[in-house]
């Protein structure tokens, strides 16, 4: 399978600005990674019109009626959404997402038949007291408890260390594929038939120049980007086009 860069645009760039990143991107994109956009919401009409898979940051645990402020699962599908990212450590940071109240959204937004890249990463405190494959076991059990079998196909796991994002500080090709390998077995457990399969992004602070040793490992399958995939000729970089 191709390697998978995903940008995660978070609350940047203005319709303009993603414009004029989306035609120079499509200039020089050769296709020989795969490459997803998740702008804001309000600008997923201009990702998905351009023709790159487009996705949501969030979305709600309910399908429709009235919660207001929130952005349905089904609604996005059908206009042509392909992916949601849940559980972004700024998501569990700032708003109260918790493992345990993602399985909500998780299994909503793959019965409406979206990817969903389930977010998962320890803090530093919990590196540093030697917690982290017991956090990230808590946090893959809880936050895809009782999924189908079938749903769960259409699932990516993004490991992002919270102490590597937005920091500079990059997990070490080593430190990540040890994680990697462990969320790879944790997989093939919960789910025998192709939990081996499911593609798993390593994301904090890649760049143009730590990507390629980063996606040389063993079990890292791509990697889920902020601050590097807001420059369009950064982007393509991480995409194998210079
Ligand atoms: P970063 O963000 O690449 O700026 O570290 C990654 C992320 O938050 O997904």
């Amino acid at each position: 399978m191709k390697k998978l860069l995903v940008a995660n645009w978070k609350m940047n760039k203005n319709g303009k600005e993603c414009l004029e990143f989306i035609d120079s991107f499509k200039a020089k994109f050769s296709a020989k990674r795969d490459a997803w956009i998740a702008p804001q919401s309000v600008f997923v009409k201009l990702v998905i019109n351009s023709g790159v898979p487009a996705g949501l940051q969030n979305c709600s645990e309910f399908i429709h009626g009235a919660y207001t402020g929130e952005v349905s699962a089904r609604t996005f599908k059908e206009m042509d959404g392909h992916f949601v990212i849940l559980g972004h450590s700024e998501r569990r940071q700032y708003f109260q997402e918790t493992s345990k109240n993602l399985n909500a959204k998780v299994k909503t937004a793959l019965k409406e038949g979206l990817v969903v890249i389930y977010c998962i990463g320890e803090t530093l405190a919990e590196r540093e007291s030697n917690q982290t494959l017991s956090i990230i076991g808590d946090q893959i059990h809880q936050g895809l408890n009782d999924l189908s079998e079938a749903h769960a196909e259409n699932l990516v796991l993004a490991y992002e260390p919270v102490w590597a994002i937005g920091t500079g500080k990059t997990a070490t090709p080593a430190q990540a594929q040890e994680v990697h390998a462990f969320i790879r077995a944790e997989m093939a457990k919960k789910f025998p038939s192709f939990g081996d399969k499911v593609r798993i992004l390593y994301g904090g602070s890649v760049k143009p120049d730590n990507v390629e040793e980063l996606l040389a490992q063993k079990d890292i399958d791509g990697g889920l980007v902020g601050g590097a995939s807001l420059k369009a000729s950064d982007f393509l970089a991480l995409c194998g086009d210079k």
